[in-house]
């Protein structure tokens, strides 16, 4: 059970002989000078991590030393002051570090040195991830600064600890022992989050509920931000827009009435007596079915900004969410984002980011970018991913999602002319943003590994990763993450990245291939149902989506339909809506196209569909035979889990394949391919 909670922090001994030597030399004496509750985690995690790997009692002294490693600030450290590294340190910013090779007064040292503590604790992370990985030590040079601001996981976690959506057991926060009783895990949880550059936490549901802004739970949300402090998480809450109603006893929340902002003022005030380096609040509003401005005839922007208003004095931001849908709208649910929030471009406050979902419908397997990145030039749009899988088999099935992540942080915009990627959208560097922000909707859990699924660790891992750098590739940090939590040995690192780097292609396969989305069955979200009609609204049905008839099968989204395709920029509506050039990812997406029509494979649409949907299996069980052959490699316990788990993805998969092809074929009335496996 202890293999899986250490997840990817796991210190053992170095079992390559002359790296350990290598180390060794190079670390023998530690040296961390001045004395901080960040600088106290820095020292506690040196002595934690470099005594499990080297496989000694490491003690970290606070006395210059002549050799050895050296981590800190020109104001903490004498040892660094000396060095004059001031140029090189102008470079990184607030929370980037350096980690050097460096010769002074003829010494050799390892020096981690940053401008803040946080940077020397989140140069600490990087040392410890290098000898994790086996890296050599020699001729260190690296310059490291986090492309993105806030870097912030969401959880979904209501006050009775069920999770909307958590598929890894109850949540983590346990309110009723609180604040007296700090659980470990509180602790481990800020350590593997400090380790990736997570910065913040949400710590409740986007669905909210206002009794967590009462006194009573203030006090608990307190002692969980004097635990994340020292390691650099400050912490945020939902805030339920009727609050002023429940908690104040106001017979409005009208966003324009001076009572109501007097309220959230108050409230606001009364927070930052408890937690004075609160991050402020996120904010789900008008969405299905939560309260918002536009109950009182207000916009979006008057509810962010009022709230901002109070936030502003105290440090604090608004993430303000554009998941937005409505069936009194008759229009394409795709459009109503765009729709709603396009026109408020440049009447946010400073203080205001507008959190934004991917894609335009919802965490479907694939996506297109979200028509809002790019629209809004004038507003930081913050990432919002889903790292827990909703709709990519939850806590049982195997999809690494750092390729979906990426996808669309590579998608190009063309906002701005060629090149103006999502990535360029949300760091702010495209149109000069002062803050920016990326958000992980969390998949943690109260389970002892975590996430249920092992390799779950590892979206948990890659979104912090991409959060602090976008520009990492997703094999990179499958690599990283594999040798930190399984083995450095080539012959597990290769087989075992082969299956994550081909997983999210795989689901897609099997559920929703060729840009079909929302298959899934009717609120559980976990098996398929695209047969789902007569719901209490249309797009909570899945017929809806996908429009199979007797001609064909998909969306159309092009003029002739929605043309929600109107919403991109003329180059995304070039390439997307001629469905020749439509990549066929997502050629369902914004096509209704003929059953035979011609694919690329030179099949029909329908047989296409077809290999998809049975190629989706055939990866499964790829997978498989790849985990077996590695049994005896990884530890039992993991081992035993990720196959159990992966025989229970396999029978999905058919699941999915012969669910969703026996019901389409009652459109296509074609069969299947001969040579592929019958449906059962
Ligand atoms: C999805 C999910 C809901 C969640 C919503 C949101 O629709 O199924 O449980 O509340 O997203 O992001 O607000």
């Amino acid at each position: 059970a202890e293999d899986g909670y250490r997840l990817w922090q796991r210190y053992d001994l170095i079992q390559n002989k002359d790296l350990l030597k290598q180390y060794r030399k190079a670390l023998e004496d530690v040296t961390v000078q001045g004395s901080s509750p960040t600088l106290t985690v820095v020292k506690d995690e040196l002595q934690m991590g470099l005594s499990g790997l080297l496989g000694f009692k490491v003690t970290v002294s606070d006395k210059a030393t002549k050799r050895g490693l050296v981590a800190g600030t020109p104001e903490t450290s004498s040892l660094i002051k000396e060095m004059g590294l001031e140029q090189k340190l102008n470079e990184v910013g607030q929370e980037g570090f350096l980690l050097l090779s460096q010769k002074h007064k003829g010494k050799d040292y390892t020096v981690i040195a940053a401008n803040s503590e946080k940077g020397v604790m989140y140069g600490t992370f990087h040392l410890l991830k290098l000898l994790q990985t086996q890296q050599s030590l020699k001729d260190l040079n690296v310059s490291n600064s986090p492309k993105t601001k806030l870097r912030i996981l969401n959880h979904w976690d209501n006050l009775d600890r069920t999770v909307e959506r958590g598929y890894a057991g109850f949540s983590i926060w346990d309110w009723h022992k609180l604040p007296d009783y700090i659980d470990h895990r509180y602790i481990d949880y800020a350590r593997a989050n400090a380790s990736i550059g997570i910065n913040g936490t949400v710590l409740t549901n986007v669905n909210a509920n206002s009794l967590v802004l009462t006194p009573e739970y203030l006090k608990k949300v307190k002692a969980l931000a004097d635990v994340f402090r020292p390691y650099g998480i400050k912490v945020y809450l939902t805030a339920r827009f009727s609050s002023p109603i429940e908690l104040g006893k106001l017979k409005t929340a009208d966003p324009l009435n001076p009572e109501v902002k007097a309220w959230w003022k108050n409230k606001v005030n009364e927070i930052y007596t408890y937690i004075p380096d609160f991050g402020g609040f996120t904010v789900k509003a008008n969405s299905e079915g939560q309260p918002g401005p536009q109950n009182y005839n207000r916009s979006h922007a008057d509810g962010a900004n009022m709230m901002a208003e109070v936030l502003a004095p105290k440090g604090g931001i608004v993430m303000w969410r554009a998941f937005v849908y409505d069936n009194n709208v008759p229009d394409d649910r795709h459009k109503q984002a765009y729709t709603e929030f396009k026109p408020l471009d440049g009447t946010f406050q400073g203080n205001v980011m507008v959190q934004v979902k991917n894609g335009a419908i919802d965490f479907q397997p694939r996506e297109p970018f979200h028509p809002l990145f790019g629209a809004m030039p004038k507003t930081p749009l913050m990432m919002e991913f889903q790292i827990t899988q909703e709709y990519l088999g939850q806590g049982t099935h195997l999809a690494y999602l750092a390729p979906m992540f990426k996808e669309t942080l590579e998608s190009d915009t063309y906002a701005k002319g060629n090149g103006s990627t999502v990535a360029k959208v949300v760091d702010g560097s495209l149109n000069n943003h002062a803050i920016s922000g990326m958000a992980g909707v969390a998949n943690i859990g109260n389970d002892i590994n975590w996430t249920s699924h092992p390799f779950g660790q590892a979206n948990w891992y890659a979104f912090g990763r991409l959060a602090w750098d976008h520009a990492l590739t997703s094999e990179d940090i499958a690599d990283e993450w594999i040798k930190m939590t399984f083995s450095n040995s080539p012959a597990q690192v290769a087989p075992i990245k082969k299956m994550m780097m081909g997983s999210r292609e795989a689901v897609v396969n099997y559920m929703t291939p060729m840009g079909l989305h929302h298959l899934m069955g009717w609120s559980h979200h976990y098996g398929p149902g695209p047969w789902i009609k007569d719901k209490p609204r249309a797009d909570w049905t899945s017929v809806y989506y996908h429009r199979a008839d007797e001609k064909g099968i998909g969306f159309d989204r092009t003029k002739t339909g929605s043309n929600a395709l109107s919403q991109y920029a003329p180059e995304v509506q070039a390439l997307w809506g001629n469905p020749t050039t439509c990549p066929e990812e997502v050629l369902l997406w914004f096509h209704h196209v003929a059953w035979d029509a011609k694919t690329k494979s030179g099949r029909t649409l329908w047989d296409e569909l077809c290999y998809r949907y049975s190629g989706g299996v055939d990866s499964v069980r790829t997978m498989q035979k790849t985990w077996n052959a590695l049994e005896g490699q990884v530890d039992k316990e993991r081992h035993q889990q990720v196959k159990q788990y992966l025989a229970i993805q396999e029978k999905d998969a058919r699941w999915w394949r012969d669910a969703c092809l026996l019901y389409f074929q009652t459109f296509s009335k074609r069969p299947i391919p001969q040579e592929l496996e019958k449906p059962q």
